[in-house]
């Protein structure tokens, strides 16, 4: 019988250095995403997908993580004498969301060296990776698809969206074969960051992994690589060629991402969250469109 996976991993122990300086004295997974920090996005995903102990990879500077998923013991007295039941709810919803567990990477050494962390707390079980940056829209559905696909297929599973060529040196890049699904491939090789023009193919890794936890073996061996750090990328790849514990699949996703993990791309995942909302969509969407018309 297939293992029931339960375990999400977050890695979130990144300095957020390019939202200097908001990110000064916060960390940056609590940035408002309209009005809800992208990490309880992120937590809220793994929790839709079953997997209710998260164990998020911390560092130095990110109490505020914990705090929000704890209670607010003033905070909620005060709402509730004011009988401001909206909001209580609001507050509360964070604090039982999920089994909330938490390590410190202590020297940030990179996403690999991150996810290692974690091996005590998953031990030899198949776990969820996600990276807080990406958000997947709660109406499309990858996860749930990724752990059903790792089940079946007995093998670790990662996300893949199609990029531009020339965005592709900002992700992990797969080379793949097809199957007999239409959205998974299996995939042969993988590339961290590949300079520019080299890029083997258009298909990027998103921050959504479910992975076999020999991963953890593989990442022991696994020798700094891009910039100087350890990847999960370069593991993936020795258990892909080498076909590790079943090997690597990836399920294409053709649904709506939201890159949270730098500015630009923040302030368009803002907008477009913010205008499907039922209480702001309305009166933002005709404000947006006159605020267009006026530029140039
Ligand atoms: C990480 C991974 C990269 C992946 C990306 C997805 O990079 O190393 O392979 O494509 O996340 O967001 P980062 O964006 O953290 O530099």
């Amino acid at each position: 019988m297939a293992f029931q996976i339960t375990k999400a991993v977050i890695p979130a122990a990144g300095l957020g250095t390019r939202f200097l300086p908001a990110t000064k004295a916060m960390p940056k997974e609590m940035l408002p995403v309209v009005d809800k920090p992208a990490i309880q996005y992120v937590v809220e995903e793994a929790v839709a997908a079953g997997l209710h102990d998260v164990l998020m990879i911390t560092g130095r500077n990110k109490n505020a993580l914990e705090n929000h998923f704890d209670r607010m013991t003033e905070l909620e007295a005060t709402l509730e004498e004011k009988g401001d039941v909206d909001r209580l709810k609001k507050v509360e919803y964070s604090n039982d969301l999920a089994d909330m567990h938490y390590v410190r990477q202590g020297d940030p050494r990179g996403l690999g060296h991150a996810v290692l962390r974690a091996h005590m707390h998953v031990g030899r079980e198949p776990f969820a990776v996600l990276l807080g940056d990406d958000l997947i829209d709660e109406r499309d559905v990858l996860l749930s698809r990724m752990i059903s696909e790792q089940a079946a297929r007995n093998a670790s599973v990662i996300a893949l969206l199609e990029v531009e060529p020339e965005a592709a040196h900002l992700y992990g890049i797969a080379t793949v074969e097809a199957t007999e699904t239409e959205d998974i491939v299996r995939i042969t090789d993988l590339v961290e960051k590949p300079v520019n023009g080299t890029a083997p193919s258009n298909l990027a890794i998103i921050g959504r992994y479910v992975l076999q936890p020999e991963v953890f073996d593989v990442l022991e061996r696994t020798q700094p690589g891009k910039g100087g750090e350890i990847q999960l990328t370069d593991a993936l790849q020795v258990m892909a060629s080498e076909n590790i514990a079943g090997g690597v699949y990836g399920v294409v996703f053709r649904g709506r991402r939201y890159d949270t993990g730098d500015r630009l791309d923040y302030i368009k995942a803002i907008v477009q969250l913010a205008v499907e909302r039922h209480d702001l969509g309305p009166e933002l969407r005709p404000w947006l469109k006159q605020f267009a018309s006026s530029l140039d």
